[in-house]
């Protein structure tokens, strides 16, 4: 199969080409356009780009007992319209996957379902023994703030571990020794000094463990951003960040008019934190940017903010919003990429195989319309989460297709759901 159009070859250069895809769903050459024989799925109409396809290294993917929040089919469909080729799945489900037993679960629920490729997280677990056999099936470890607050000792040793496998450590970089007790306004509850806490105290394990490799989420104020970019200087490409697009697009302001579905964790901040934000992506500081899709079902995102559940269903409108930046000159298309598959790919250790277009890389890839113009309507999610903060906006620039090791798992039908189970761990990739 040929793949036709113009796309972001080796992530510089936009190039009328021919991309020729082998059995085994990887690239097996690149030639001017029309140059290569075979069926050709073409996408060279104008305003169509073909990217390295988008990797989301922090999604909720949920499933086993949190399945009517969402599941990997429900997730992974959304993944795929959203123009994703991966999703990275965190481990606070229920159970956790921080035990052998709830890592075998985990892999069975994914593997019959997922339509799009996806990578697995390991909670901290109870005890060190038995990781082993799990390395080969993860892509890292994440570590929450009660995780911090209660078994410091626990995710030092994880910290060595992981770099003793070359795994790298994700945080959720927020200390719950500085959140608000007592009554305060919606999001004041966890104030940014909690989140620049916890990332000086990441430092100090770093720093005990001699080095490891380390991402810092959600990044969302300036002083934790402060923090975390002191850590990069310090430890060079051993430490990544990534940031929400509703962190760099949502202030806190919106709490007034919706607090408990506009409720979530790091919490929204000032105006101008996003502001700050936004220039560290746009700027080169911030390596990935990364939706924390986190679906819940309606119940849970309704009634007061304390009884809120906190979390967004973005998968279907990241992209989107990041290409109406790049429509409104605020973002380049190859600063797009490498945020959003370049740099993490290489975070779950699949830099050449996944995140580019070149010969040998799998054919991973999301073609984009950048001028489609289109009104967000989070009932038409493919998410079980029909809950979105972007409701109403109009964006401008989405996918049109995404194709996952040579198969379209979405284009212009809407996605394919009888490919459920076409998704792989991108462990068994590389
Ligand atoms: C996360 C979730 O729903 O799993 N929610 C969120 O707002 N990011 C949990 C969390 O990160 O605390
Ligand atoms: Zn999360």
């Amino acid at each position: 199969m040929i793949v036709r159009g113009r796309a972001l070859v080796g992530n510089r250069w936009l190039r009328e080409v021919d991309i020729l895809v082998d059995e085994q769903g990887r690239i097996g050459g690149i030639g001017v356009a029309g140059s290569l024989k075979g069926e050709v799925l073409d996408y060279s109409r104008p305003g169509l780009v073909i990217l390295p396809g988008l990797i989301d290294v922090h999604v909720h993917m949920r499933d086993l007992e949190y399945s009517y929040k969402e599941d990997f089919l429900s997730g992974t469909a959304a993944a795929a319209a959203g123009g994703y080729v991966v999703v990275c799945d965190m481990p606070n489900t229920k159970p956790p996957t921080n035990t052998p037993r709830a890592l075998e679960m985990k892999l069975r629920a994914a593997g019959g379902k997922a339509i799009v490729d996806y990578g697995l997280y390991y909670g901290v677990p109870p005890a060190l023994e038995g990781l082993d056999d799990a390395v080969g099936r993860i892509v890292g470890f994440k570590v929450y703030p009660e995780d911090l607050a209660g078994r410091r000792e626990v995710v030092g040793q994880l910290l060595g571990y992981a770099a003793s496998r070359g795994l790298p450590v994700v945080f959720h970089p927020e200390d719950p020794s500085l959140f608000t007790k007592g009554p305060c306004r919606p999001g004041e509850e966890r104030p940014p000094e909690a989140e620049a806490s916890a990332i000086r105290l990441v430092g100090r394990m770093l720093d005990a463990a001699g080095g490891a490799r380390v991402h810092i989420t959600h990044v969302s104020s300036l002083a934790g951003l402060g923090e975390a970019l002191a850590l990069k200087r310090r430890w060079g490409r051993l430490v990544t960040i990534d940031v929400t697009p509703h962190h760099m697009l949502l202030d806190n302001s919106l709490y007034r008019l919706n607090p408990a579905m506009y409720k979530v964790y790091p919490p929204l901040r000032e105006r101008l934190d996003c502001l700050g934000l936004c220039l560290a992506v746009r700027d080169g500081q911030v390596d990935i940017v990364a939706t924390d899709h986190a679906p819940h079902a309606a119940e849970e995102k309704a009634g007061s903010y304390e009884e809120a559940l906190p979390g967004y269903s973005s998968l279907e409108v990241a992209a989107s919003i990041l290409l109406t930046m790049v429509a409104n000159g605020l973002l380049s298309l190859a600063r797009l990429v490498e945020l959003c598959s370049q740099a993490p790919a290489r975070l779950i250790g699949l830099e050449g195989v996944l995140g580019v277009i070149h010969e040998g890389a799998y054919a991973s890839l999301t073609v984009v319309d950048l001028r489609r113009e289109w009104k967000v309507d989070p009932s038409a999610f493919y998410s079980k989460a029909k809950h979105c903060p972007y409701e109403g906006w109009r964006l401008r620039g989405r996918p049109v297709a995404t194709i996952v090791r040579g198969r379209v798992v979405y284009d212009e039908a809407g996605v394919d759901l009888g490919l459920r189970g076409w998704g792989r761990n991108v462990r068994s990739l590389a």
